[in-house]
């Protein structure tokens, strides 16, 4: 069996004093940890982090990645640049993204190529808001957002990561059940299964009011291989436990 992954997305939060004593609790009470540890970090961070997690099983990611390669794109960070700082994986399609930007599926698309053409693994996120999950729309809506991800980066999907987070759940402290998580999570499966016959390496996290007390359910669900953690991921004993239930 695969380890899990458990990602924190700090989203903008922290600042040096605090992300010091944050990376260096995780680490220190990651010792055991029977799955594979991240944090996605705001992009001035990268570095410090970087620096603190020297020596320590620790990965770093960042929360976002410029379609473009280079070039005369104010204010973006390119995959190259998030490789060159040891950045192992780029959150991409974010909710707060596609809902705050205008990320198109078609670009997140494109964010998840240039995040695997420079080494970076993307981590591809998919979900229905409450509209469209009372509306019936939940399979529809999360099997068109992975459409375009497939369409867009054929063999290579295997190499990606992908994080179902209903929109209704982030930050609200409404979780999905284990059940309705699974539901969509194996759907999300079987739609890679028939995309690459290498389906069975990618992670599908679950993301959305993840927390010490319902991680340890949702993470025994079959499909479920890790978390993508937001509010949980900024205190070092909530984040721990997170970490601990996922074996
Ligand atoms: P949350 O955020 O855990 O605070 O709901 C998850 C996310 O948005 O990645």
């Amino acid at each position: 069996m695969k380890k899990k992954l458990i990602a924190g997305n700090w989203k903008m939060n922290g600042d040096l004093a605090a992300n010091d004593a944050l990376v260096r609790a995780v680490i220190a009470g990651m010792k055991d940890a029977a799955c594979t540890v991240a944090v996605c970090v705001p992009a001035p961070y990268l570095a410090q982090v970087q620096m603190l997690r020297t020596g320590s099983a620790l990965e770093v990611g960042a929360q976002d990645v410029s379609q473009h390669e280079r070039g005369a794109y104010t204010g973006e960070v390119s995959a190259a640049m998030l490789k060159e700082f040891g950045v192992r994986y780029a959150i991409v399609g974010h909710s707060e993204r596609r809902q705050y930007h205008g990320e198109t599926d078609a670009l997140v698309a494109e964010k998840a190529r240039v995040a695997l053409a420079a080494g970076v693994t993307p981590i591809v996120c998919v979900g229905e808001t409450l509209a469209e999950r009372e509306g019936g729309k939940t399979e529809e809506v999360v099997k068109r957002q992975m459409a375009a991800v497939i369409h867009t980066n054929g063999h290579c999907i295997s190499e990606i990561v992908v994080a179902y987070e209903p929109v209704w759940a982030i930050g609200t402290g409404r979780t999905a059940t284990p059940e309705q998580a699974q539901q969509v999570h194996a759907l999300l499966r079987a739609q890679l299964k028939a995309a690459t016959e290498h389906s069975g390496r990618i992670h599908l996290l679950y993301g959305g009011s993840m927390n010490a007390a319902n991680a340890a359910a949702l993470l025994a669900q079959p499909d479920i291989d890790g978390g993508l953690v937001g509010g949980a991921s900024l205190k070092a004993a909530d984040f721990l436990q997170i970490v601990g239930a996922a074996r």
